[in-house]
């Protein structure tokens, strides 16, 4: 199988990499090596040479994504919908991601793929229109929801993961201010690369929610690395309520799709945390 992954030098396109190159033959890159908003050639380009495209681009700055709607939508939506359309028409497997985002957060369990999406801000509107135009027109797409990504590549677009981050403050001696009142469950990019290998062999289609298991808030995820790493860090609680744009309180992802086929391996948000802490990141 020959595969393209559309940012493969990001975060999550680092770990796909690690994962699917010792068993398939994998390229991509991002707008150095093509830009995809070059659509039309770059399906010229694509074309007859690969049996997967995975894309990982995408307009991922919460707060930009306010004010420059249109590329957002033009990353998230519209880019997206037309490439999985030349995949199906052209029988190419195709793999997205999109987010946690997508829900208000009002629930107090977990979020299952069928639960109605209400975004709270333009990045999850943004991501939602683009998980309903790819499924409408490429009915085999895997579109997997993902949320709080880390790993040892930092997100491009960001210039930082939240691990990264904290690591950071701790070199510098600096004190953070961390939300305690918003929910979610941290996930490994390493496991989420996994979980594409597993399913890219098993003829599941729609959105498919991969996060890690359990659950907590960004301020106990923040103690759970300094715990780890027995950091000298102080780390201070926040409230969202001055954020803006505003983002779910609550954004837990059951992976109930994967557990319903019984192909869920994703593993426990602590677990792999301490795995990549003191395994993966020593590498
Ligand atoms: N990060 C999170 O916590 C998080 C949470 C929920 C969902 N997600 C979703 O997960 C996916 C991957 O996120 P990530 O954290 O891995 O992002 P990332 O590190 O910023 O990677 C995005 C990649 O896309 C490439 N790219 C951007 N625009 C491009 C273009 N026009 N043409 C070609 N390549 C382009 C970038 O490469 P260049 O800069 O070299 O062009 C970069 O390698 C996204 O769909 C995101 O919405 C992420």
């Amino acid at each position: 199988m020959r595969i393209y992954i559309i940012g493969k030098n990001g975060q999550l396109g680092f770990d796909l990499d690690r994962v699917l190159s010792k068993r398939f033959k994998v390229d991509g890159g991002g707008r150095e090596t093509f830009d995809v908003r070059r659509v039309d050639e770059f399906l010229s380009f694509v074309k007859g040479k690969y049996d997967l495209l995975i894309n990982c681009s995408a307009y991922l700055d919460v707060v930009k994504s306010e004010k420059y709607i249109k590329d957002s939508f033009l990353m998230n939506a519209i880019l997206p919908s037309v490439i999985s359309k030349f995949c199906y028409d052209n029988r190419i497997k195709f793999f997205h991601f999109s987010t946690d985002y997508v829900f208000d957060g009002r629930k107090k369990t977990p979020y299952v793929e069928v639960d109605r999406c209400d975004p709270l801000n333009n990045y999850g509107l943004s991501k939602y229109v683009g998980e309903r135009m790819i499924l409408e027109n490429n009915p085999d797409a895997k579109i997997l929801r993902v949320s709080g990504l880390y790993g040892k590549r930092e997100s491009k677009s960001k210039g930082y993961n939240f691990v990264s981050f904290i690591l950071k403050k701790a070199e510098k001696r600096e004190k953070v201010q961390i939300v305690n009142d918003q929910f979610l469950t941290p996930t490994y990019t390493l496991n989420i690369a996994k979980q594409v290998e597993k399913l890219i062999d098993f003829d599941i289609s729609g959105i498919i929610h991969s996060t890690d298991e359990g659950e907590t808030s960004w301020y106990d995820f923040a103690l759970e690395i300094k715990r780890v790493l027995k950091l000298d860090l102080k780390i201070e609680k926040r409230d969202s309520q001055d954020l803006f744009p505003k983002r779910p309180k609550y954004s837990v992802l059951e992976n109930a799709v994967l557990k319903k086929n019984c192909i869920n391996i994703m593993r426990n948000w602590k677990e792999s945390l301490e795995y990549f802490l003191k395994v993966d990141l020593l590498k």
